[in-house]
């Protein structure tokens, strides 16, 4: 590896080297968490994927061990794919992944530990019966992958979804299965759309309702309701339902894609993301890729390519219309040098340094008031894009909107590098409208990178007088949860500039009116632990 490693994480899940992409059949077992993932264990390209496999005691602390599965047999030698753990009723783990076979169609295949009482369950067999489920009919053979945790309904039936397509139909296909080893497709898909193409990486799991504790895939009941998730165009995008296992309907109430309710976990880099229930801690945990947007020769000069995001926690919103996330509670002791402030008025052009943290490896929790609603630009969410509403506004400019303000992130000292996270306040129908952009486009003076400018709407309550923005800085990501994790938006850059000690963070607003930051909390990040075995 180069000694040089401006862009190399702290305290974001990465193998040691080579590729990375999706998170496998994360689970808590034995006392001991596990995180597989999408690896090519002898280069920063994604070919010969396996499954890497490492483990931790606190999820943020982790031991990498030799990979789980990798391509050895004519139903997976062309690629372990992504997949997923169920932990069976005795509590032994199964995994189910996508295998590329011999003439590269895409089956599912089941793995078991060799020794289940080891709980890093350091080797895994083949099951003799794989492949399990085969692209038959009309299935597509080259779409047909990413099988979910298993669940078991009322009548002790085995269900689980493969993500696919027939024709220009997106779906997730149900299969069923008495003894988890012959698997049979219901003529129903749980779901399908025609707005999608291809789903990748389906997640299906119930969440409950007025909680903050995760519940585990089996359950289900008047207090609950499901979530699918499926990964398209880029982006994981969910929808909130009804499911009734005695019939497998999943009833929605909002389709993906709809207009002026396009729900995702995150509006800027992150993908093929997968949950599961941590039941010695009772909540639902989401893992997300975060892919590179540097070149694929700029991977190889590296040596890696791929991070994870900070592992969150994910719950249904207290209204019930969509998930919030947050860093799980752990991250708190990576935190040191607290760096704190109250009640700070920013005015017109106001740009601020937050010294004192090292602002490359940073985790920062501000808080603003909104300013007067009489003074700010209408407008109607449901009639603009906020993507392009961020690229056309932008963070320096003023229409007689409340801000732009926030932070700018891993800025250079003269602030020719800087990444701007910021809101925008509008109203409609005398309520507070919150845009969040994040700007990526002066991110770094190098060239031949993608810079794309990120943003999303942050669904407010009519009460709401504040907005906070917390966001995770850690070399070359800025992973930043709006509206107390409403709304998350993930970015990769790669400063020229503002690296290790040259990083530099600022509060800043540019709007007219002035702003208030009602508090404000930094910490520098330690350094994770991520050794081999
Ligand atoms: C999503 C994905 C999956 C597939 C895997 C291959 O990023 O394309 O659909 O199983 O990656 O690595």
């Amino acid at each position: 590896l180069p000694k040089e490693q401006p862009y190399r994480t702290a305290y974001h899940f990465q193998p040691l080297k080579n590729w990375m992409n999706d998170p496998n059949g994360p689970m808590y077992y034995k006392g001991v968490y596990h995180l597989f993932f999408q690896h090519n264990p002898y280069a920063p390209v994604p070919r010969n994927i396996a499954w890497g496999h490492s483990i931790s005691y606190d999820l943020v602390n982790w031991v990498h061990l030799e990979p789980a599965i990798s391509p050895s047999e004519p139903y997976d030698i062309n690629g372990c794919w992504s997949g997923s753990t169920t932990i069976l009723p005795r509590g032994k783990p199964a995994i189910l992944y996508t295998g590329v076979d011999l003439n590269n169609s895409q089956v599912q295949n089941l793995a078991m530990p060799k020794n289940a009482s080891d709980p890093f369950l350091r080797e895994w067999v083949k099951s003799p019966h794989n492949p399990l489920m085969s692209p038959v009919d009309d299935i597509d053979r080259s779409d047909f992958r990413d099988p979910t945790t298993a669940w078991q309904g009322p009548d002790k039936v085995w269900r689980v979804i493969i993500g696919g397509r027939i024709n220009a139909l997106g779906m997730a296909f149900l299969y069923q299965s008495k003894d988890f080893v012959n698997w049979t497709r219901s003529n129903k898909p749980l779901h399908s759309s025609t707005k999608t193409g291809m789903w990748e990486c389906p997640d299906f799991y119930p969440v409950r309702i007025n909680s903050q504790n995760g519940i585990n895939n089996f359950a289900q009941d008047k207090f609950t309701k499901h979530v699918l998730k499926a990964s398209f165009n880029g982006q994981d995008h969910y929808i909130l339902g009804n499911y009734i296992p005695q019939t497998d309907n999943f009833s929605i109430e909002y389709d993906f894609m709809e207009t002026g309710f396009d729900l995702r976990y995150d509006y800027g880099k992150f993908y093929a993301s997968k949950t599961f229930y941590d039941s010695a801690k009772k909540r639902r945990i989401l893992w997300g890729w975060v892919a590179e947007s540097d070149t694929a020769l700029d991977a190889i000069i590296k040596g890696w390519a791929g991070i994870q995001s900070f592992p969150r926690s994910i719950v249904l919103s207290a209204n019930g219309r969509q998930l919030v996330q947050w860093p799980i509670n752990e991250i708190e002791k990576l935190r040191t040098n607290n760096v704190s402030f109250e009640g700070k008025e920013l005015e017109q052009g106001s740009v601020f340094e937050v010294s004192g943290i090292t602002a490359s490896q940073a985790d920062v929790e501000v808080s603003f008031d909104l300013p007067n609603l009489s003074e700010t630009e209408s407008i109607d969410p449901n009639q603009v894009d906020p993507q392009q509403l961020c690229s056309q506004k932008g963070a320096s400019t003023n229409n007689g909107t409340g801000g732009p303000f926030g932070l700018l992130a891993l800025a250079s000292k003269d602030l020719t590098e800087q990444t701007a996270v910021y809101f925008r306040i509008f109203k409609r129908d005398g309520k507070h409208v919150v845009l969040m952009c994040s700007d990526q486009s002066r991110s770094s003076l190098r060239e031949g990178l993608e810079k794309p400018i990120y943003g999303a709407f942050v669904n407010m309550d009519p009460n709401d007088r504040k907005i906070s923005l917390r966001s995770l800085i850690d070399h070359s990501i800025i992973e930043n949860y709006g509206g107390e994790g409403r709304t998350c938006i993930t970015a990769r850059v790669y400063p020229k500039l503002a690296i290790d000690k040259e990083a530099h963070l600022y509060v800043f607003n540019n709007g007219t009116l002035n702003v208030r930051i009602s508090k404000l909390n930094a910490w520098s990040m330690k350094r994770a632990q991520l050794v081999p075995y």
